[in-house]
């Protein structure tokens, strides 16, 4: 978690850090500082909150120097505050450090440093990187940030600079991202690309224990023994405005829009002319996928969801039995798995800590592993034996949507090329299955620009006083129901409980007292009616019925108080749709309530800590 930005150069540095940390702010926003060199020294300023608490004060700095670093925090060890906030310096404030992850022996560390005299004023983790510098500087910021590195354990990323080099920043990482951008007489190293993206396109993304010494006329990279280290350029082609919001009033709405895109871009030369299914860099030959005698997903929040949408058509389509685990309960088991065995960890930004650790679980106990991501250099790509990209673009809203979207499609497509190769499915059944996938894009573009999701926000706004929310599916409608209650509880803080339809007799029914709003997924497919019959059992203890349908289902309608219409499909590519009026009701209920939906209280986009 957080995000770091550092800048070497020859401009005024103070409005470049500080908008790079906009772009950074969906990593961490409970505190904030920067830190900039001027005449021998630091230039210093934290804040608590929002980066709209160090705007307000950011005329403190003056803005003399080129160079300096900068952090948006969230919060792991320290409770947010000016002191907990980074950049932190040592005692003789001559280094200052930002940093994101966790130092795990920071404990030890600190005992140490404490017996040798050092003082702390931060209850962090982070602080002791700046002392264990200052313990190691025998001249060479470059061999002290490497020594500190050394005596670290734990995954982190931490930039440095020091009074005595005014011309030098130096990065490093271990499992959590650190990108280097290249610019003319300056250069940039953070968290990830958007930070500098509006000054320059050309990247290189460092290995764990890369020495990266950054000056504003060149990038070195030196292994730990001082050895030097080729690492190549590479060239970004996101636009600026991809990670602006284009309009719409918040990210998460501009994200729902683009969901059409998503799916069309995830889609994008997977469909060969034939109808078949062609997925590159799977690390899957064909022997390989006819070995396989099971699946199993892990993943963490929406991306779970994902999952369990996945581990349906993996079964349904492939034969194959999958399993879907949370991360953080996978990592702690002591799986039974072998080479006949696929872990696919869904994770959108590929650095979800937990969801890493399962990976490198499964990896041990001997599975193959895939990584299903939405960023191109994320860890998950590094530890993974192949890698399927969704391809939703930059999704800043910290409540995911269209990178759901882009995981469900990835996970039906793997099932499809699954079930070809392992001849579960005939190529004529693949092309109807593909021709389907293909006209859902504009089903959903079409959707988003017709008269529904007006009907949605109206009745989202009716329902923006209810105290709590129950959400009801069946078959590949409960993921459905339980990602659009993670959306409201995420973003409109309303308690909602979702469940099995079917199960909601054995205790949640309960809850249940008249008006009660019960969202239920209800479009087509094999257990419509049994799914109707728990409608009824909600109806008669006096809820209210808030239904997603199948278009022209008119009976529901006659039924339920509220019926949001999608796209009739195949019952497998029902939740590429069914979950947009959800994502849509969520959102106008929580900016009914006056919530500040692009970043949710207590939440971050992503998660690398444990
Ligand atoms: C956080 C985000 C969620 C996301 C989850 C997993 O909780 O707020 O939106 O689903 O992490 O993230 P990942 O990047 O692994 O998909």
């Amino acid at each position: 978690m957080c995000g770091i930005i550092g800048y070497v150069g020859q401009r005024p540095c103070r409005d470049i850090l500080f908008r790079g940390l906009r772009k950074l702010e969906y990593r961490g926003y409970d505190s904030a500082g920067i830190s900039i060199v001027t005449d021998g020294r630091f230039q210093l300023l934290h804040s608590v909150g929002n980066l709209d608490n160090l705007e307000a004060i950011l005329e403190q700095l003056d803005d003399g120097g080129t160079l300096g670093i900068a952090h948006t925090r969230w919060a792991t060890h320290g409770r947010p505050s000016t002191e907990n906030a980074h950049p932190h310096t040592d005692c003789t404030g001559r280094f200052a450090i930002v940093l994101n992850g966790i130092v795990e022996n920071y404990l030890s560390l600190r005992a140490m440093l404490k017996g040798e005299g050092h003082t702390f004023t931060s209850e962090t983790d982070a602080e002791v990187v700046a002392h264990l510098i200052e313990r190691a500087y025998r001249g060479s910021l470059q061999k002290a940030v490497a020594e500190a590195y050394q005596q670290m354990e734990g995954h982190f990323t931490y930039c440095a600079v020091a009074v005595d080099e005014p011309d030098v920043m130096v990065g490093m990482r271990r499992e959590t991202p650190l990108v280097v951008g290249l610019g003319q007489g300056e250069n940039f190293l953070a968290s990830a690309v958007p930070a500098f993206l509006a000054e320059t396109r050309a990247v290189i993304f460092p290995e764990d224990g890369d020495v990266v010494v950054v000056r504003r006329d060149g990038v070195q990279i030196f292994a730990l023994d001082g050895a030097s280290v080729e690492r190549a350029v590479q060239r970004v082609d996101w636009d600026e405005e991809a990670a602006e919001k284009a309009g719409y009033e918040t990210f998460m709405l501009k994200e729902i829009h683009e969901q059409p895109a998503a799916l069309a871009d995830t889609l994008a030369e997977r469909i060969s002319p034939e109808g078949g299914v062609v997925l590159e860099g799977l690390g899957l030959g064909p022997e390989d996928i006819r070995g396989l005698r099971r699946v199993v997903i892990v993943a963490c929040g929406t991306s779970y969801h994902a999952g369990l949408v996945g581990s349906h058509a993996l079964e349904r389509w492939a034969r194959l039995p999958a399993e879907v685990e949370v991360a953080s309960e996978f990592r702690y088991r002591d799986p039974v798995l072998g080479p006949d065995c696929l872990c696919v960890a869904i994770s959108q930004s590929g650095e979800t800590a937990d969801t890493l650790a399962a990976m490198r679980l499964a990896r041990k106990a001997g599975a193959r592993v895939l990584a299903v991501t939405n960023i191109v250099g994320s860890q998950a790509t590094r530890e993974a034996d192949g890698v399927l990209f969704t391809r939703a673009g930059l999704e800043i809203g910290v409540a995911a949507t269209k990178t759901f979207l882009s995981q469900v499609l990835a996970m039906l497509l793997l099932a499809l090329h699954l079930g070809e190769e392992r001849g579960v499915l005939s190529g004529e059944e693949v092309q109807t299955y593909t021709e389907g996938l293909r006209r859902i894009p504009a089903l959903l573009s079409d959707y988003l620009e017709g008269a529904e999701p007006a009907r949605v926000e109206e009745a989202a706004r009716r329902y923006s006083t209810s105290r709590f929310f129950m959400c009801l599916g069946r078959r590949v409608g409960l993921p459905v129901a339980l990602e659009g209650a993670l959306k409201l509880k995420e973003i409109s803080y309303i308690p909602t409980e979702a469940y099995a339809a079917g199960e909601m007799k054995h205790g949640p029914i309960a809850l249940l007292e008249k008006g009660s709003p019960v969202l239920v997924v209800a479009t087509d497919g094999p257990v419509y009616d049994k799914l109707i019959s728990n409608v009824q059992e909600v109806i008669a203890r006096g809820a209210r019925v808030i239904a997603v349908a199948s278009e022209g289902n008119e009976a529901l309608a006659e039924m339920a108080d509220e019926i949001f219409y999608v796209p009739r499909t195949e019952e497998m590519f029902a939740p590429l749709l069914a979950i947009v009026p959800l994502q849509l009701f969520a959102y106008y209920v929580a900016t009914a309530r006056g919530e500040k939906v692009d970043q949710p209280r207590n939440l971050a986009k992503t998660v690398t800590v444990e």
